[in-house]
């Protein structure tokens, strides 16, 4: 007669139920703990029955689950790692976009299709679980992290970060290439001071309800199984001591049925940095209260908190109730079946294939931003003639696949990636595309000019000549590695070292100035944007980035990418982002324009798009009714395109202040030259609710301002009222 545990034909909570009663304190206590291998797997697993390994190497996947599928309950673990965008620990696999690039798309099937991809890659190297996609609201460039993130609006996160749970997890966790996501950081964790790293967030509980909330309530009720809680403090409380977060919001208000992990190391820092507590073992009893489920990289959370149980302190139902949960994702994730089998081998053709590939230059493409392009200088003719290639991030597949890929490597402990210069062999550079794309008539010369931080001008004069020589000059300038990510906030977001010397040297030549950036972050950038004739955004735009910025550079695709994120004039401006609060007395600084130098939505094209006709469904509804909006949009150039319409809300008179504009709805419609289509959006008048001075969300009566356009700075943008009632 088999265990119940072991039967695939009872449901994971049955199963689960069967299982902690054949548990040991010991053994429930080990499947909360989550290390990396520097903690010993032989005591680990077989004395401690540990729950989970994270960021090992895919060898190591294959041998420690043998070691855990030997213990006494066999109780297999499960492995997370960072494929944050693409599975780029894995050298060799296929890596994406950033998710701040991938958002410029607004293209949720695209970011679902991304992260089936994702998912299919990490589960074929046996791992089962992704700690992501990141929700942290990016506000603030000064913040490392910010090329994690999916931009400034809360209601664009939640559609991209729905879309990116869906591919990861498929239509059911057990799906044989269905891997568990982990929404992180929550909550807020984009809004601390200064753009501090893991310091206090100032946010009120009604803006937590208002603006940081809402989109991990779209991916919970996407369904994701596990959730990430943020480094930080909120007002005095930090997440993983933060049990309205974790018990009352997430796991009681949300009914949310996955598990809570920590951010690592989270449980000493409660201790060691933000010193709540005056010991570890009280900062371990506070976590497991606060409803902390799994403990990241704190291994003495294993003995301390078995001690303060024996001792009578805590209650064995706190960890009942946390190994349920784990265990419970563990029997819907198959692991107990047939995907714990040690099945996976990562020599598969399908790691870093080309249909892949494929999908990451689509996604490359369409992250693309065309910011400036004066005199239509862009695209270029293919037989223009002498192109010199200049900066030092035109070469570089390290600066351009960004962080969490092998960049972060160089000052990380090495997992699978002891390679620095990792993926070099399936990264196509800015330089290497353009010279692939160029036809025999043109040539290319490169000079790289200045390092990113070396602020020497050692190879500018050559830089200069090539310049002198050619028919237009692209400067590919940005930011690398070591100036984002974990710990590397930034005071300034001006270019480094001699990057601005080498422009403005070049300029000097009166060769057409074409200027790439590559970039983790919006960077103030107003030399360039006043004496480039051409700007091309493309972030950190992954393996293909090269082949898809010199498509793009070429004409064989249109630009499509909106800014998901507002680029300050000047770090004195900040915030900039665009759903800013009204009441400014005079709306702007003495010594510098109000509005950002990017706005939020913008986006160039190579063809023009007219919208006209704005219909509203009716002018007058009730709080339960949804709104249609239509608008006609008409393709006035030369070039097919596609359009991101967006429609933007403001609550005319509110009983507490409310954005002067927010994002509700936005569609993509492509068209031919002189098509004109009728674009549809609806809004649920539910969604236009705003969280009152007693914490309650309402829709309240009264008027409300429809906005649509091609951005949330478009002067032309078309606007009608309805009235709620
Ligand atoms: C890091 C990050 C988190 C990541 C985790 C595991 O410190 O904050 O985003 O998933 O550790 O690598």
């Amino acid at each position: 007669m088999i265990e119940p545990y072991k039967d695939p034909s009872l449901p994971p909570h049955e199963r689960t139920k069967d299982l902690l009663t054949r548990m040991t304190l010991e053994e429930k206590i080990g499947q909360m703990c989550q290390l990396d291998l520097s903690h010993d797997p032989n005591i680990w697993i077989k004395k401690r029955n540990i729950g989970s390994y994270l960021n090992v190497k895919w060898k190591d996947t294959q041998r420690l689950q043998k070691m855990a599928l030997g213990t006494r309950l066999s109780i297999p673990l499960i492995f997370g790692i960072d494929a944050v965008h693409g599975h780029c620990f894995h050298d060799g696999a296929t890596v994406f976009p950033s998710q701040l690039a991938m958002s410029c798309s607004w293209n949720p099937e695209l970011v679902e299709e991304v992260a089936r991809i994702t998912a299919r890659e990490v589960i074929y190297t046996g791992f089962h679980w992704t700690f992501s996609p990141v929700l942290c609201i990016g506000r603030d460039p000064r913040w490392g992290r910010i090329n994690e993130t999916f931009g400034e609006d809360p209601f664009l996160i939640g559609v991209l970060a729905s879309a990116m749970v869906r591919g990861y997890q498929g239509n059911s966790l057990s799906d044989p290439e269905s891997i568990l996501a982990c929404p992180k950081h929550f909550v807020a964790y984009g809004e601390t001071v200064g753009g501090r790293d893991s310091a206090e967030a100032e946010v009120s509980m009604r803006k937590l309800r208002s603006i940081f909330l809402p989109p991990f309530k779209a991916v919970i009720d996407t369904g994701c199984g596990s959730i990430m809680a943020g480094y930080h403090s909120i007002d005095g409380t930090p997440c993983s001591a933060n049990s309205w977060l974790l018990r009352d919001v997430l796991k009681k208000e949300w009914k949310f049925n996955g598990f809570v992990l920590t951010d690592w190391a989270n449980v000493n820092w409660l201790h060691e940095l933000q010193f709540i507590t005056p010991t570890l073992e009280a900062a371990a009893e506070i976590a497991l209260l606060a409803g902390n489920d799994m403990i990241m990289s704190t291994p003495e959370f294993y003995n301390i908190i078995i001690k303060r149980i024996k001792e009578g302190h805590i209650n064995e139902k706190l960890i009942d109730e946390a190994c349920t949960r784990i265990l419970e994702v563990k029997f819907r994730l198959g692991l107990f079946d047939q995907k714990g089998v040690l099945s996976t081998n990562p020599n598969t053709e399908l790691i870093g294939c080309i249909l892949h590939k494929k999908k990451a230059l689509e996604a490359a493409l369409q992250s693309l931003v065309l910011l400036k392009n004066n005199n239509n200088l862009l695209p270029l003719n293919e037989n223009i003639g002498k192109i010199a290639v200049l900066g030092p991030n035109a070469d570089n597949s390290i600066a351009q696949l960004g962080d969490w890929s092998f960049g972060k490597v160089l000052n990380w402990p090495p997992q699978d990636c002891d390679v620095v210069d990792g993926h070099k062999d399936n990264t196509v550079t800015v330089l290497a595309g353009i010279k692939k794309r160029v036809n025999y008539q043109s040539s290319v010369v490169y000079v790289k000019g200045c390092d990113v931080l070396n602020p020497e001008d050692k190879d500018i004069q050559k830089a200069v000549n090539a310049a002198l020589e050619a028919d237009v000059v692209i400067v590919v300038v940005g930011d690398n590695y070591s100036l984002n990510g974990e710990h590397k906030d930034r005071a300034s977001l001006d270019l480094t070292g001699a990057q601005q010397k080498l422009l403005e040297a070049v300029k000097t030549t009166g060769t057409p100035l074409v200027v790439v950036l590559i970039n983790g972050k919006p960077l103030t950038i107003p030399w360039i944007a006043d004496n480039a004739d051409a700007i091309l955004e493309a972030w950190n735009p992954g393996n293909e980035g090269g082949n898809a910025v010199a498509a793009v550079l070429f004409g064989d695709f249109n630009p499509c990418g909106k800014l998901t994120m507002s680029f300050p004039r000047h770090i004195g401006q900040l915030p900039v982002y665009y759903n800013q609060m009204p009441g400014w007395h005079g709306g702007k600084y003495v010594d510098i324009d109000a509005a950002p130098l990017f706005p939020f939505g913008f986006g160039l094209s190579y063809t023009s798009f007219r919208y006209s006709n704005l219909h509203l469904s009716k002018t007058e509804l009730q709080k339960h009714e949804i709104l249609s909006v239509s608008i006609d949009v008409e393709n006035t150039g030369n070039h097919e395109g596609t359009e991101i319409v967006q429609l933007y809300v403001n609550d005319k008179y509110s009983s507490v202040t409310t954005p002067i504009k927010e994002l509700k709805g936005f569609k993509r419609v492509n068209l031919h030259p002189g098509e004109k289509k009728c674009v549809n959006i609806t809004i649920p008048i539910s969604t236009l609710a705003l969280v009152n001075s007693e914490g309650v969300e309402c829709v309240e009566t009264g008027e409300f301002e429809i906005m649509v356009g091609q951005s949330s700075g478009d002067p032309h943008t078309l606007k009608k009222s309805i009235f709620v009632y």
